[in-house]
């Protein structure tokens, strides 16, 4: 059995959902506290036993490449004044074994994981999503290599979500369970109104797959909203090979949507060492005021 040690991050989306913040900058560079959401997702890569990572760009995502690579400047006058924490801090996203593609055109997920074709060859690889933060005991990167481990088939992290928003997500028509919070799947669909969805289990922004997933984007049409839809892609390679869903009982972040990254940024704070105690403060008083006025 091959092992999983190559992960991609499609991170090229247009993010009209954060417009204007996103017009000229990436909103996976968007910061939860002090850190690059980005760099959160590459931290749960290593966590979970990934040797090689490639993120997917497009325009504006420079910055990306920058916040992983050295900065000698900064680094320099860092050292000249004795601050060392922060030097520590700046340095520790270089020397990770990150690699980068162009999707010149932003024609969808499907299209995005297809770029990394060279770079996975013909390994089992995970693609995490660049705005999605997941949070839980084991990362749930690692919870789908251990899964990969026993059953060597693609598996797809999902959760339930309230039923009226399935038009946001792809949703699956889930089957019996192999075993406990591992579903088999009938079908795959992308972005199904709510009278049309066979479940409110939605997928999210992890996916353990096998790299026939490739031969199957190469000849992906477009699909809900024009875009080359990943869960398309998926749909069809169930029909030839098992493909799993994962049940995650963690928590996510979209940080990609406008209330999602309040709501990341105020549940990070809440732990971040610095900030916890002033944030907590803030929101309690926060709190009293709000119930003052309405009264
Ligand atoms: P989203 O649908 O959340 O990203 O895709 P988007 O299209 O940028 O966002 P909105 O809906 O317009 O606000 C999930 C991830 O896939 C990447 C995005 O960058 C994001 O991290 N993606 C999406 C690509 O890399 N390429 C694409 O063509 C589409």
């Amino acid at each position: 059995m091959k092992k999983v040690k190559k992960a991609v991050i499609p991170a090229a989306g247009f993010g009209t959902r954060f417009l204007p913040a996103t017009k000229a900058m990436a909103k996976e560079m968007l910061p939860i506290v002090d850190k690059p959401t980005i760099q959160f997702i590459v931290e749960e890569a290593i966590e979970s036993g990934i040797e090689d990572i490639l993120i997917v760009t497009g325009k504006s995502k420079r910055p990306i490449e920058d916040h992983f690579d050295s900065n000698i400047e900064l680094e320099t006058n860092l050292r000249d004044k004795g601050k060392d924490d922060l030097l520590k801090l700046v340095q520790e996203t270089t020397g990770i074994r990150i690699h980068f593609v162009r999707q010149s055109y932003p024609l969808g997920l499907g299209h995005a994981v297809l770029q990394a074709k060279a770079f996975v060859g013909d390994e089992p690889f995970v693609v995490m999503l660049g705005d999605d933060l997941m949070k839980d005991e084991v990362p749930l990167t690692r919870q789908l290599i251990e899964g990969y481990e026993r059953t060597y088939a693609s598996t797809i992290a999902v959760m339930e979500v309230p039923h009226e928003e399935t038009s946001k997500y792809g949703i699956i028509d889930p089957d019996n369970q192999l075993e406990e919070g591992l579903l088999n799947v009938r079908r795959f669909v992308e972005k199904p109104k709510p009278e049309d969805a066979p479940s409110n289990y939605a997928i999210i922004g992890r996916y353990l797959l096998t790299p026939e997933i490739f031969e199957i984007l190469e000849n992906q049409e477009a699909g809900a909203g024009g875009e080359i839809q990943l869960t398309d892609a998926i749909d069809t390679l169930n029909k030839t090979q098992r493909v799993f869903a994962k049940n995650f009982k963690g928590q996510r972040f979209d940080v990609g949507d406008k209330f999602g990254f309040l709501a990341t940024s105020i549940t990070y704070g809440l732990q971040h060492p610095e900030m916890k105690d002033k944030l907590k403060d803030y929101i309690i008083a926060l709190g009293e005021s709000l119930e003052q006025t309405e009264k």
